[in-house]
């Protein structure tokens, strides 16, 4: 079943001459991640060479991919750009909201009556607008991705920071915020800094316990959850050829947690195998007739140092197993040294979980070699010493395993199959006890291990490592115990050694699953009807913002003035506000709610300037609506730095925020505050954040000529009566203004289909 054949034939047929005129343009040969770039240009060519890590360009991507958790506002978005279908390919995963507990039996329906409202409604909108949708229990986002949809020298972009996955597959995949995902689904074009570019050249051959997992562990040891931002890390060399297709995933999936833009491989035999192997034998014969493309040129891999910015070298012959950990996903520590340091930092070794899942490591050769693992030790009389969970990535994973037994080995030894879900990987994990918050050690395969990720509980120490080796410290029960020389105790008494793991790249008799979970959409949505309840708590249609007035903003009362850090967790906080991520009222409860006021060291207390009382600042911000008061918030350096996260831009202007004035914007969420057609400005003397007062009311001046690199006025009405005035700047260009203008991006594009 290959889905996008046809889409994927156009992208090869213009490939090679964009390559070329690439090539000819920066006058020197490419890495595959430039051919990729330079294919993928929404002018489909440049006439400059763009230089890395500075230049801002528009790219066309082939397709998007959103989970059920960030889809639900990403969707509310696109119902507002009145378009009848999405302009990419596009798909929904339903993953992120199973809690794993009991197992997939009775996990999964106790799910699907949960969030049957959230389901309904992307299943809904999904078949309407021409998406594919992929219901509870058919995998895990990128697991699915990989099987069905990725493609070499393809770009994709997905609604979650693991969407990197893909580049398992040749791809290139980058994971947005929802408002990234809304504009290319409605046909405008996504804007990147053009990456700058890690190589990461791999010699020899994986062998015995050591595994594709630990290329990631050992790159993310060397580079650091930072190395890799704002940088595409590419792969080459025989110890690429070497791996398989999904430990190249495995590779490319944990590039997320060096901060990497994406990663990626060249095409080669293990990816037409898994293409066959996965029923898309006409994908592999496509990117057979253009493979010289889909790789960097050779002289790029022969001389890599004159051509990455950055360049690392692994040897496989001599990489041995890590774990990475606690709390951190770039603390690594291989195998042999554990035990040492375990005991030099205090660090508990009883290993109470073994987690293997998530869609780092999901796939049916990752639960081969566990279950080969398994399999010793039920023969070998050792039993576990840990409790042991498994998730796989797919249905069709689950399947083909179950079909091969692997399934039936892995409970033999007594292990829970949660559902084919994200589960303990995303904190949906009912841990009985882990409410005690004692201090503990898990060992999961999963990617991300900082503190309460997995179970809420701030004392359990995780470490990130292989399945295979998950297996074996979930039957010794040790995480100083190091299977390749340590020997265990079995139930007669003798020692005996865990053998090397095996496993199946693909399995033996080919994949197959009865019902994949997915839902194709109606050739015509038209009279398909989005189910939302509109007294929902979860789910809200949007509104669409309100136009400009067409006049300065005048008597806006200061809201907050922000001090020091304001991310956009500080902006609109995750943790249990996530459930209302698809109900823009309810969720506008945590505006700000993080954000330290300037004037009283405190979070969400401030001034409400009618009654001069203090309050959270959601229900200041309300009051001020309720008497059709606008307001503005003031930040500091740096302000909305962190996720993509759009709320935190729809929330303030949601509750009639008119401006946001800062210090310096981090970049994103200055542009999701463009889109929603918020003024976002600078102070053009930083040092008037210190006029800002607390009683102040505030104009903005000069909107009536609002202009590219023209500066606006502020003016400060004090509570003594004086006032003052200061130059503010922005960075709107002739089209952001229009989105200002016509009360944001949405409203224009609406307009567009409409005419
Ligand atoms: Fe899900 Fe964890 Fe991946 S949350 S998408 S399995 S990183």
């Amino acid at each position: 079943m290959a889905f996008d054949i046809e889409m994927i034939k156009k992208v090869y047929a213009t490939f090679g001459e964009r390559v070329d005129a690439a090539r000819e343009l920066v006058g020197r040969p490419l890495t595959l991640s430039e051919k990729i770039l330079y294919a993928h240009l929404w002018d489909g060519k440049s006439n400059k060479a763009f230089t890395r890590g500075a230049d801002y360009v528009d790219f066309a991507p082939d397709r998007v991919a959103m989970q059920d958790a960030t889809a639900q506002m990403a969707l509310l978005q696109f119902m507002q750009a009145g378009r009848p279908k999405v302009a990419v390919p596009s798909s929904v995963h339903c993953d992120h909201l199973i809690t794993a507990k009991l197992g997939a039996e009775i996990d999964l329906p106790h799910a699907k009556t949960e969030s049957a409202e959230v389901f309904d409604f992307l299943s809904s909108v999904s078949n309407k607008y021409g998406i594919g949708f992929w219901k509870p229990g058919a995998g895990i986002i990128h697991q699915v991705i990989l099987e069905n949809y990725a493609f070499p020298g393809g770009m994709m972009i997905g609604t979650d920071s693991h969407t990197v996955n893909a580049g398992g597959l040749g791809m290139l995949a980058i994971g947005v915020g929802g408002a990234d995902a809304c504009d290319v689904m409605a046909g405008l074009p996504w804007e990147l800094k053009f990456p700058k570019l890690i190589g990461v050249k791999l010699t020899g051959k994986l062998n015995g316990w050591t595994s594709a997992k630990d290329v990631i562990l050992k790159v993310a040891g060397i580079l650091t959850v930072k190395g890799g931002t704002g940088a595409i890390v590419e792969y080459f060399g025989d110890g690429a050829i070497n791996l398989s297709c999904t430990g190249k995933g495995t590779i490319c999936n944990m590039g997320a947690e060096i901060g990497a833009t994406t990663s990626t491989f060249g095409y080669d035999e293990s990816m037409e195998r898994y293409l066959r192997a996965t029923d898309r034998a006409d994908v592999a014969d496509a990117a057979n007739a253009v493979k010289e493309h889909l790789t960097g040129d050779a002289e790029v891999y022969a001389a890599p140092e004159k051509y990455f910015d950055q360049l690392i070298e692994i040897n496989l012959d001599e990489l041995e197993p890590y774990l990475n950990g606690p709390f951190t996903p770039d603390l690594a520590t291989p195998i042999s040294q554990m035990k040492d340091v375990a005991a030099a930092n205090g660090w508990p070794t009883k290993v109470e979980w073994g987690l293997i899942g998530s869609c780092t490591n999901s796939s049916y050769e990752d639960l081969s070699r566990a279950a080969s693992v398994a399999k010793q030790a039920i023969a070998k009389g050792l039993g576990k010493k840990a409790e042991f969970g498994i998730n796989p990535g797919s249905e069709q994973v689950r399947y083909t395993a179950h079909r091969d037994g692997l399934l039936d080995t892995f409970t033999d030894l007594d292990a829970t199959i949660f559902t084919n879900a994200c589960g303990p990987c995303i904190g949906m994990w009912d841990r009985t006890g882990a409410e005690k918050a004692e201090k503990n050690t898990i060992v999961h395969s999963f990617n991300r291990n900082f503190a309460k990720r997995a179970d809420g509980n701030p004392n359990t120490f995780a470490f990130v490592t292989s399945p295979e080796i998950v297996a074996a410290l979930a039957i010794a029960g040790d995480l100083s115990f190091n299977p390749l020389t340590d020997t265990l105790t079995n139930d007669k008494g003798e020692q005996v050694k865990l053998d090397e793991p095996t496993g199946w790249e693909l399995p033996e008799k080919g994949y197959a699953v009865e019902d994949a979970g997915y839902q194709a959409p109606a050739e015509d949505g038209s009279n398909v009807e989005v189910a939302v309840s509109p007294t929902s708590h979860r789910l809200q249609l949007l509104d669409p913002f309100a136009a400009w007035e067409g006049t300065d903003l005048k008597g806006l009362k200061l809201l907050i003035k922000a001090k020091g850090k304001c991310t956009t967790d500080h902006i609109s906080m995750a943790g249990p506000w996530l459930k209302f991520r698809g109900h823009l009222d309810n969720i506008s409860n945590n505006m700000l709610i993080g954000a330290v006021n300037y004037f009283n060291d405190n979070t969400d207390d401030i001034k409400n300037q009618l009654t001069g009382e203090y309050g959270p600042v959601p229900a200041t911000q309300r009051a001020y609506k309720a008497e059709g008061i606008g307001s503005i918030v003031v930040g500091d350096e740096n302000y909305g730095e962190g996720s993509s996260r759009e709320h935190a831009a729809m929330e303030p202007r949601h509750l009639g925020v008119r401006a946001v004035l800062v210090k310096s914007f981090a970049r994103i969420h200055e542009t999701n505050l463009k889109k929603q057609g918020m003024l976002g400005l600078t102070f053009a003397d930083k040092e008037d954040y210190n006029k800002i007062q607390e009683d102040d009311t505030i104009d903005i001046v000069g909107l009536t000529e609002f202009a590219p690199n023209k500066p606006l006025t502020l003016v400060l009405h004090h509570a003594d009566g004086s006032t003052e005035q200061f130059d503010v700047n922005h960075s709107y260009n002739e089209q952001q203004i229009e989105w200002f203008k016509a009360g944001g991006a949405l409203n224009i594009i609406r307009k567009e289909a409409a005419a």
